[in-house]
């Protein structure tokens, strides 16, 4: 089942820059989809169009089968929530709780609805107890689970983040993507997010979208991306680090590796395995 279908949409700012050059790209109900892609490819722009912030001046984008342009903004924004890179431009409310509250108050529910939605939401991303403290007095990182909060509380289908991961000290960065590979696993929300975390990719995405110059250069699974080593350097970005090891211990140190490992515990397991082999050799050896 299709959740977005990105029609060969172009997009072109007042300045003439050209942002997308004809982007196509199916999201699948219920995926965790990362678009990845050097700075200024076009990234932003492409999220920005998923919940009708900007309209393509070519091409068009279905939600479930159906044109946005065919949505009322409240039926968009209901269904696909966006959170910015910047969570400023996103909470204007003097509160915490206001701001979570405002999407469910303009849906119109009733009061206990709206209680209900905002302390569920607050606790998804674990700021329940600051529900009454003041946005401003809220740390850059409690700020963007605020922000998520407040689209969450729509109970959108599809969440959209640009970089929510940028900012963030380590522990953020875990604490956060956890959550929403949750929010993905448990509750079956769809996820599309902008990233340049490339070591985060192969970890919690299901499938990684490569994005270079306003274009999809490729799509598919973090093995098979990543596995094109050309086409990643092409794009301007670079393997998870710990695939870089293991590819130069591959080409330059002759250890023969089908796959690259691309996580830790990937690498671990055939580390782990190739070492236990030698000793296990040795042990042969001595004992002969
Ligand atoms: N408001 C704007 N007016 C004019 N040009 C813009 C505007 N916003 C973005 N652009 C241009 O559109 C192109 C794509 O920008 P976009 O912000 O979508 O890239 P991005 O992939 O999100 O980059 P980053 O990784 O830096 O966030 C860039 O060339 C950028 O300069
Ligand atoms: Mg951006």
């Amino acid at each position: 089942m299709v959740a977005l279908q990105i029609r060969n949409i172009r997009y072109r700012y007042h300045d003439g820059t050209y942002a997308l050059c004809g982007v196509c790209l199916d999201i699948q109900k219920g995926e965790f989809l990362a678009v990845l892609g050097p700075n200024g490819s076009g990234k932003t722009t492409l999220l920005k169009h998923l919940n009708g912030l900007l309209k393509p001046m070519e091409g068009e984008i279905l939600l479930e089968q159906k044109s946005l342009a065919q949505y009322s903004s409240r039926e968009i924004f209901q269904k696909v929530g966006i959170v910015f890179q910047d969570p400023n431009d996103q909470l204007f409310a003097p509160s915490v709780w206001e701001d979570v509250a405002f999407g469910p108050m303009n849906l119109g529910l009733s009061k206990n609805e709206i209680t209900h939605r905002v302390e569920e939401a607050l606790s998804l991303v674990g700021m329940l107890q600051h529900t009454n403290k003041a946005v401003d007095a809220l740390s850059f990182g409690q700020k963007k689970r605020v922000c998520i909060a407040g689209v969450l509380a729509m109970k959108p289908e599809v969440l959209v983040l640009d970089e929510p991961t940028c900012g963030l000290d380590p522990a953020g960065v875990t604490s956060i993507m956890t959550l929403l590979k949750e929010l993905n696993d448990k509750y079956g929300i769809t996820i599309v997010m902008a990233t340049n975390a490339v070591d985060l990719a192969p970890i919690y995405m299901d499938r990684l979208a490569i994005m270079y110059q306003g274009s999809i250069l490729t799509v598919g699974a973090p093995v098979d991306v990543f596995s094109n080593t050309d086409e990643i350097k092409h794009a301007c970005l670079e393997l998870p680090q710990i695939a870089q090891l293991m590819q130069v211990l591959r080409d330059e140190d002759n250890l023969p590796m089908g796959n690259l490992p691309l996580t830790v515990g990937e690498a671990r397991k055939f580390l782990a395995h190739r070492l236990n082999g030698i000793r296990l050799m040795i042990r042969d050896q001595v004992s002969a």
